[in-house]
C-alpha cells in the first residue's frame, strides 16, 4: 500500500492525489483520503484505481490543508469502498491510513466488540487502530497513539489526523516504509520518495518504532521511550522515475530482488509455530480429498508454467492424478470434469479471461475450484471455493517473476497439505521438505548475488537470433519459463524443449555458436543431461548449463555453468528459474529493449 500525509497551506486534496498518484505501483485495488474540511474530518474512499477517487473528487470537492490519502493492496478484506482506507472511529472524528499488518487485531477486535460494543466498519486489520485510538484519547492525540501502538504487533507506517487537533499529523513507522518532506510552512508524510518530489527534495528518513508529530511549521521526531530525536536533513537527488524503482533500472529487475521477500512471505505467513500449514482460505478436508480422483490446473503464460511444476508437486506428494492445461485449450477438448475433480487455477491477476472462463466451466461440471492468486478480491478469487493468496505484492513489469516463484511456494504448500491430509507423505519427509522450503529465501538471495556474472554473460550473448532452452525431469518446466521470459521482453526466437526429445528433431537446428540453455539440477538425470549436452556441443552450440553446486562435471561439456545452491531436486525450480529471468533480463537490456512494457503484450488480458 502507499501512504501520504500533509499539512499546511495549499489544498490538501490535490496534494494527496498527486503523491497517490506516483505510489500506484504500491496496489491499486482502491484509494481514498481523509481531509480535515470546515470543522470535520470528512473521508472519501473507493474502490478501484486512483482515478476513480479522483473523478468522485470532482464532484463532491473536500477543501481543506491537512489532510491523509491512501492507496490499497489487499491483505485483510477485499477491495471495496468499506476496505478502502482511511478508517475512522464509531464517531468519526479519527481518521487512520496504514500501510502493513496488526498481526494481533483479531484479539484487539475481539476486544473492541465484547468489552466496548463497538460494531465494525470493514474487514480490515487497520479499523482497530482508529477504535483503540478513539479509546486511549484523552485530549493529547500524540500521547494516544503512543499508547495505541504499545499494544499492537506487526508491521506498519501509519497516518493519523483527528478534528480535535486540526494543526497535527501523526506518523509512525514500525517495519514499513516512512519519510518526512520538509517544505516553508508545510510537511508532508509518505511511504515512498517519489510521492513527495514534486513539493520537496528535503527529507526526514524515519527509523524503526519512531513516532512524528507534524504541524505546518514543525515536525519533531520521538523514539518508542517518547524521546525527542534528531534527524539530518536527507536531500534526495534522483529523478521521480528512478524513485519509484527505489533505484533500479526497470520495475523487472526490482522485482526479481523482491523474490526472497515473496517467497519467505508466501511460505512463512502459512506455517505455525511447529510449521504445519495453515491455509485459511482453503477448506479442503480429508473427506472432500479422498472423493478427489483427478485434478486439473489450468492457467495462462507463467502461471500456466507454475502449474506444470505444481502437477510434479502434486503427484509426487499426494499422489493424485493431475492434469496442466492452458485455460484457453481447456474448455474446448471436452475435459472429464464431475464433482470427483479439482480445479486449480492459477493467476497473478485474477482477471485472464482465459482462466475465468475456463474456471467458469469446470464449475458448470461440478468440479470445486482452488485458486491461486496474487491478486485480492480478483475475479477468479471471488470465484473459487477455495483460494491460496500468493504474497508477491503488486507486480508491474508485464514480464512476470516474483508471481511465478510466489505461485511455485503455493503449489509446494498446497501439494504438502492435501499429501499430510490425506496420509501420503510421512513426518520425517514432510520435516526435511518443509527445512528445505524455509531455506529458500536465503538461497534465491544466494543466486541474486550473483548477478554480475549474469549480466556479463548476457553482454556476449545478445545477438543470438535463437536460443533454444532444454532440461530432463522438472527442469523441463522451468527451461519453458525461462525460454518465455527471453522471448517476452528480447524478442529472440526461443524454444523449450525435453532434453531427451533434441534428437527427434530440434538437433536439425543446431548448428555453430546456436546458444543453449541446458538445465542439469536433477541428480537422478544429471549423467543423461551431460550426454545431451555434448550431443549440442558436438554440433557447436554454445552451451550456458544450470546446476546444482558440487556437481562440478558439467563444466567439462558446458562453456559456462551457473549454479545454483544445493536443495532437494523436488525444489530446485524455485532457484533454477533465477538465473534465467537474469539471463532473459540483461540480454533485453544489451538489445535497448522496453523491457517493462514489451511489444504487443500485456499484464493482464480479459480478452478471450
Ligand atoms: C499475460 C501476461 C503474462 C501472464 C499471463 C497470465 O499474458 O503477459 O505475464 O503470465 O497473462 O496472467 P495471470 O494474471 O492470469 O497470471
Amino acid at each position: 500500500c502507499g501512504i501520504v500525509g500533509y499539512i499546511g497551506d495549499k489544498e490538501a486534496t490535490s496534494v494527496l492525489i498527486e503523491g497517490l498518484s506516483r505510489l500506484e505501483y504500491r496496489g491499486y485495488d482502491s484509494a481514498g483520503i481523509a481531509v480535515y474540511d470546515n470543522g470535520e474530518v470528512k473521508v472519501r474512499k473507493y474502490k478501484g484505481r486512483l482515478s476513480v477517487l479522483a473523478d468522485n473528487l470532482e464532484a463532491e470537492i473536500l477543501t481543506g490543508k491537512v489532510g491523509i490519502g491512501h492507496t490499497r493492496w489487499a491483505t485483510h478484506g477485499e477491495p471495496s469502498d468499506r476496505n478502502a482506507h482511511p478508517h475512522t472511529n464509531v464517531a468519526g472524528n479519527i481518521a487512520v491510513i496504514h500501510n502493513g499488518i496488526i498481526e494481533n487485531y483479531m484479539k484487539i477486535k475481539e476486544w473492541l466488540i465484547e468489552e466496548k460494543g463497538i460494531e465494525f466498519k470493514s474487514e480490515t486489520d487497520t479499523e482497530v487502530i482508529a477504535h483503540l485510538i478513539d479509546h486511549f484519547y484523552e485530549g493529547d492525540l500524540l500521547q494516544a497513539v503512543f499508547k495505541t501502538i504499545e499494544k499492537m504487533e506487526g508491521a506498519y507506517a501509519l497516518g493519523v489526523i483527528c478534528k480535535e487537533e486540526p494543526d497535527k499529523v501523526i506518523a509512525v513507522r514500525k517495519d514499513s516504509p516512512l519519510i518526512i518532506g520538509l517544505g516553508e510552512g508545510e510537511n508532508f508524510i509518505a511511504s515512498d520518495i517519489p510521492a513527495l518530489l514534486k513539493y520537496t527534495r528535503n527529507m526526514h528518513l524515519i527509523e524503526n518504532d519512531e513516532i512524528v508529530l507534524l504541524t505546518k511549521d514543525e515536525v519533531k521526531i520521538f523514539n518508542e521511550l517518547g524521546q525527542q530525536m534528531d534527524r539530518e536533513v536527507f536531500h534526495v537527488t534522483w529523478d521521480a522515475q528512478a524513485a519509484e524503482k527505489e533505484g533500479y533500472e526497470h520495475f523487472m529487475i526490482k522485482e526479481i530482488h523482491e523474490q526472497p521477500k515473496g517467497v519467505s512471505e508466501t511460505l512463512l505467513r502459512r506455517l505455525d509455530k511447529e510449521d504445519h500449514i495453515v491455509l485459511d482460505g482453503i477448506k479442503l478436508t480429508k473427506e472432500d480429498l479422498d472423493k478427489i480422483n483427478k485434478i486439473y490446473i489450468v492457467a495462462c503464460g507463467t502461471a500456466y508454467h507454475a502449474g506444470l511444476v505444481g502437477r510434479y508437486a502434486i503427484e509426487k506428494f499426494a499422489k493424485i492424478p493431475v492434469e496442466v492445461d492452458v485455460a484457453s485449450e481447456f474448455r474446448y477438448r471436452d475435459p472429464f470434469v464431475d464433482e470427483n475433480t479439482l480445479f486449480i487455477a492459477i493467476s497473478q491477476s485474477g482477471e485472464t479471461l482465459d482462466t475465468l472462463a475456463a474456471l467458469r466451466e469446470a464449475k458448470r461440471k461440478g468440479a470445486r475450484i482452488l485458486s491461486i492468486v496474487n491478486v485480492v478480491g480478483s475475479s477468479v478469487a471471488r470465484e473459487s471455493d477455495d483460494v491460496f493468496y500468493t504474497w508477491a505484492g503488486p507486480e508491474i513489469a508485464v514480464a512476470s517473476t516474483k508471481a511465478y516463484t510466489t505461485q511455485l511456494v503455493a503449489m509446494y504448500l498446497v501439494a504438502l497439505h492435501m499429501a499430510m491430509t490425506k496420509g501420503t507423505l510421512s513426518q520425517e519427509e514432510y520435516k526435511k521438505i518443509m527445512a528445505e522450503l524455509k531455506s529458500m529465501p536465503e538461497k534465491v538471495q544466494r543466486v541474486l548475488n550473483n548477478c554480475d556474472t549474469i549480466q556479463h554473460l548476457a553482454d556476449h550473448q545478445f545477438n543470438n537470433e535463437s536460443v533454444f532452452y532444454m532440461g530432463r525431469g522438472v527442469d523441463v518446466n522451468v527451461a519453458h519459463e525461462g525460454s518465455l521470459k527471453l522471448k517476452e521482453i528480447s524478442y529472440i526466437n526461443s524454444f523449450a524443449i525435453a532434453a531427451g526429445e533434441l534428437k527427434h528433431g530440434t538437433i536439425a537446428l543446431i548448428e555453430d555458436g546456436t546458444l543453449v540453455v541446458a538445465l542439469a539440477t536433477q541428480d537422478k538425470l544429471y549423467d543423461k543431461m551431460l550426454s545431451n549436452i555434448q550431443e549440442v556441443r558436438a554440433r557447436g552450440a554454445y552451451v550456458v548449463g544450470v546446476a546444482k553446486e558440487g556437481n562440478k562435471e558439467i563444466e567439462k561439456t558446458a562453456d559456462v555453468v551457473l549454479y545454483i545452491p544445493d536443495t532437494m531436486d523436488e525444489l530446485t525450480p524455485i532457484l533454477s528459474v533465477i538465473p534465467l529471468q537474469l539471463l532473459a533480463y540483461y540480454i533485453a537490456v544489451a538489445r535497448g529493449c522496453d523491457v517493462d512494457k514489451p511489444k504487443n503484450l500485456a499484464k493482464s488480458v480479459t480478452v478471450e
